[in-house]
């Protein structure tokens, strides 16, 4: 879900819709605004659906004028997402609104409480009874931000909540556990958001806040304080974003622009970490090379598009550094008693750096005295924050639902962290190293040259548009690649999709194959080993059962054309580096299907981009 509060002297309904139009990608299963205006009462509206059905209601029917208000758009966890379960909530009488992100899990046992008391819910949702556990205290003659610590330290789960009084127009009081919330300070004026898109309109300075802790802001102060109302201090920091990142910029959607950014979010992803000495740098691990020399297993973790980037590495990592690796999803590992030790090194992968099930997972291996190392897009995020070290991805803001340069740049970090290991513990000379890194170099290069190209995708979207399904085939590297190109369809296009490794397709999914069923296959290039050939044996069994083949394989590659319908070339770079290049293609194609049927690419159907609960 995504969150804003507003304290200042601009229109509030103004400066909160504004942020949720930023936020939407969190959740846009219905939005709603609360806002106070000094009359004693609390103005409300809240639409089921899209942020532009709120737009509309509120065009048709004005909320007063008022300089303080909260609002939220939703990703449903309790409850459908109809008007009645839309947030704001109100109190019993209608005194204190309350947004919430996350879940409540004892909310059955507070509400059986409140109802004994009297007090009786409209919606079917856990947030309902924090807000009328909250106005209770309010009634009883709490100022919002002790009601607010007294609230929160008898709720559990994870939750981000944000809440005004109508008693108190002035004021915003917000509690966040396990779920984000940043303050965003200004002049005259405060923010609060989910991230800092919520306000970079307005302020690029931000207060990152710790677990567990209550804020109140007001037009000319902030204060943070723990749960029990200890005094507490936010990390202040500058956003070295700005408002244009997050906009479109003349493209159709924000996912066609973060394509095409590609080559600059790799530059930027490589930049400063290789000396002149020729030595790699990276300065955000702080684990040291003595316990880097120790580790004996890495576990690399990830939810969705994150996961298949350590599935890339793996390739990468174990070749490079002979540590084995294995690469697991974040809510399996967390729950299955995994096997951890001082010296395994747990890699968590994560764009937002708040997915829940990444979360709880760092957790889970930091109580087994396991190391974690983050990769991570977003600065001052909570997985970042809670592990041992860090390597920022620095792809700029991303916006659309379905990841790309998150994606690109999470593998560059991927390669970084194995050249750095394979350094550190002197698998690799550092001529070798230094090879690869070059080759990395090239790399904003190349996706440049596979963008110009685009038109040629788009025309094979034209052609497969009303394709009922869709396989992926690819091997090694390649195999991940072939994953996220089925899960794009699937996120965007509603269409079956399914990714395989090729050496499994005689053992089940050859099954699937039947006349004009397209295949895209990932051709390894050509070297020692004989991946290459097997591959195209795997091209001639699905094309000899009626097929069609769209092959992606390096350029020069004149071995493919015969058992290819269609022909993508891909730059040549080896064969651990081939994910970079081959899935900029694929992410063309996703993006270009769901635009020719209808879809809403930016924010797709049921998905949320960040999910803040397991
Ligand atoms: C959601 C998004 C996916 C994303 C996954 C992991 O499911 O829809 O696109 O890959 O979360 O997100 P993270 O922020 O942890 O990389």
């Amino acid at each position: 879900c995504g969150i804003v509060g507003y304290v200042g002297s601009k229109r509030a309904q103004d400066v909160v819709v504004e942020g949720l139009r930023r936020l939407e990608y969190r959740g846009y299963d219905s939005a709603g605004v609360a806002l106070v205006d000094g009359s004693g009462r609390i103005a409300t509206d809240k639409r089921a659906g899209r942020l532009a059905n709120l737009e509309k209601a509120i065009d048709e029917n004005p909320l007063p004028d008022a300089t303080t208000g909260i609002g939220h758009t939703r990703w449903a966890t309790h409850g459908a997402p109809n008007d009645v379960n839309a947030h704001p909530h109100l109190g019993a009488t209608g005194r204190v609104a309350l947004v919430h992100n996350g879940i409540i899990e004892n909310f059955a046992m507070l509400r059986a409480e409140l109802e004994r008391d009297g007090v009786e819910g409209v919606s079917e949702t856990d947030t309902e009874v924090a807000a009328q556990l909250l106005e209770r205290e309010v009634l009883a003659g709490a100022d919002l931000t002790t009601a607010m610590r007294a609230v929160v330290r008898r709720l559990e789960g994870a939750f981000t909540l944000v809440a005004v009084d109508a008693g108190d127009p002035d004021r915003v009081v917000a509690a966040r556990r396990n779920s984000p919330l940043v303050v965003g300070l200004g002049e005259g004026e405060n923010f609060l958001g989910s991230d800092v898109a919520a306000f970079i309109e307005h302020t690029r300075e931000a207060l990152e806040l710790g677990q567990d802790q209550v804020v109140t802001i007001t037009r000319d102060g902030v204060e943070v304080t723990g749960f029990d109302g200890s005094p507490a201090e936010g990390t202040r920091y500058h956003v070295d974003w700005d408002l244009s990142a997050a906009e479109k910029d003349g493209y159709d959607w924000f996912m066609r622009k973060e394509i095409f950014e590609q080559p600059r979010a790799v530059t930027d992803a490589l930049l400063g970490r290789h000396s002149e000495t020729g030595r790699l740098q990276l300065d955000e691990v702080r684990i040291s090379e003595d316990e880097l020399r120790e580790v004996d297993r890495i576990v690399i973790i990830g939810c969705g598009t994150a996961n298949y980037s350590g599935l890339v590495a793996k390739y990468a990592v174990e070749h490079w550094t002979r540590v084995p690796c294995e690469v697991e999803l974040a809510h399996e590992f967390r729950y299955r008693d995994p096997i951890l030790t001082r010296n395994t090194l747990v890699v968590a992968i994560s764009q937002s750096g708040e997915t829940a099930d990444t979360l709880m997972a760092i957790r889970h291996a930091r109580e087994q005295n396991a190391k974690v190392l983050a990769i991570c897009n977003t600065n001052g995020s909570t997985i970042p924050r809670e592990s041992d070290a860090v390597i920022y991805t620095h792809a700029g803001p991303e916006i659309a639902v379905a990841s790309t340069k998150g994606f690109i740049t999470q593998m560059i970090a991927c390669y970084l962290l194995g050249l750095y290991l394979a350094q550190v513990r002197g698998t690799m000379y550092g001529d070798e190293i230094a090879a690869v890194v070059d080759e990395l170099r090239r790399i904003p290069g190349h996706v440049e040259g596979e963008l110009a190209k685009a038109e040629e995708v788009y025309a094979l979207a034209r052609d497969l548009s009303a394709a009922p399904a869709v396989l992926f085939l690819g091997r090694h590297a390649g195999f991940p690649i072939a994953l996220e190109g089925a899960l794009k369809l699937k996120e965007l296009a509603y269409i079956h999709a399914e990714g395989f490794a090729a050496g499994e397709l005689k053992h089940g999914p050859i099954a699937l194959v039947e006349d004009g069923l397209p295949i895209f296959c990932i051709v390894p290039p050509r070297g020692r080993d004989q991946l290459h050939a097997k591959m195209l044996s795997a091209i001639q069994e699905v094309r000899a059962r009626g097929a069609r083949t769209i092959v992606l394989a390096e350029e020069g590659d004149t071995e493919v054309g015969s058992y290819a319908d269609t022909v993508l070339s891909l730059p040549r770079v080896p064969t651990l580096l081939q994910p970079l290049v081959a899935v900029v293609p694929l992410q063309l194609f996703g993006c270009e299907l769901a635009t020719l049927l209808g879809n809403d690419v930016d924010q797709p159907r049921n998905l949320a981009k960040s999910v803040t609960v397991e």
